[in-house]
């Protein structure tokens, strides 16, 4: 890992060039982000088997207690689900749309069956404020720090399509105060 003089990360032949972006000029197409981008989810350590990672489609950002803050939600049988329950911290990394069926193959299968870092091929790096891991080939990452978990009640549902959805395994919600905000020139206001 490289450090330029500016707060720019390098890892020579694979990183996107990232930089830190202020909240005030992040600009996303959040519903676009979510439904057709996705985002890793990552939380651990990066020593060696310190970590999982899976493919989320569904959350949030926003603001939250006066902080900028994301909304993941995961279901209790996913390898991934104990990795963010025991670590004070995720993050979320977006990729460049060549890279979505690393995405799909992270979203399908398990790491408790699969090396998936192996099989997908993508490369861990240290996060700025977090321990959780984020990828050098992502052209966009959000570190968080937990503030808060929910399991999700189903007698809450208003619409009951959303049962329809269920067997179950219903998620359990964790917030995440944003910590920083790293991505290429693209997510910047200009
Ligand atoms: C596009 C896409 C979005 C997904 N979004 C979520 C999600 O938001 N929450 C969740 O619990 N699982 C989600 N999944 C399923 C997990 O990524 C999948 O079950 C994964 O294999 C879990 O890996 P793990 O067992 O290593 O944690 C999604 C899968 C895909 C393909």
């Amino acid at each position: 890992m490289v450090h330029d003089s500016g707060d720019r990360r390098l890892v020579p032949g694979l990183t996107m060039e990232r930089h830190r972006i202020p909240f005030a000029s992040f600009r996303m197409p959040i519903f676009h982000a979510w439904d057709e981008r996705w985002f890793l989810l990552t939380a651990g350590t990066l020593a060696p088997g310190g970590f999982n990672t899976m493919t989320v489609g569904w959350g949030a950002f926003g603001m939250m207690w006066n902080r900028p803050f994301a909304l993941v939600v995961v279901r209790p049988t996913r390898h991934t689900f104990g990795f963010v329950d025991r670590s004070p911290d995720f993050t979320l990394s977006l990729f460049p749309e060549a890279f979505q069926d690393k995405l799909e193959l992270c979203g399908t299968v398990s790491g408790q069956d699969v090396d998936k870092i192996a099989v997908s091929g993508l490369t861990p790096v240290p996060s700025l404020e977090v321990a959780s891991p984020s990828f050098a080939e992502a052209e966009l990452v959000l570190e968080c720090r937990k503030t808060y978990w929910h399991d999700l009640d189903p007698t809450h549902f208003l619409d009951p399509r959303i049962h329809g959805l269920y067997e179950g395994d219903h998620h359990r919600a964790w917030f995440g105060d944003v910590l920083a905000v790293e991505g290429t020139r693209d997510w910047e206001r200009h």
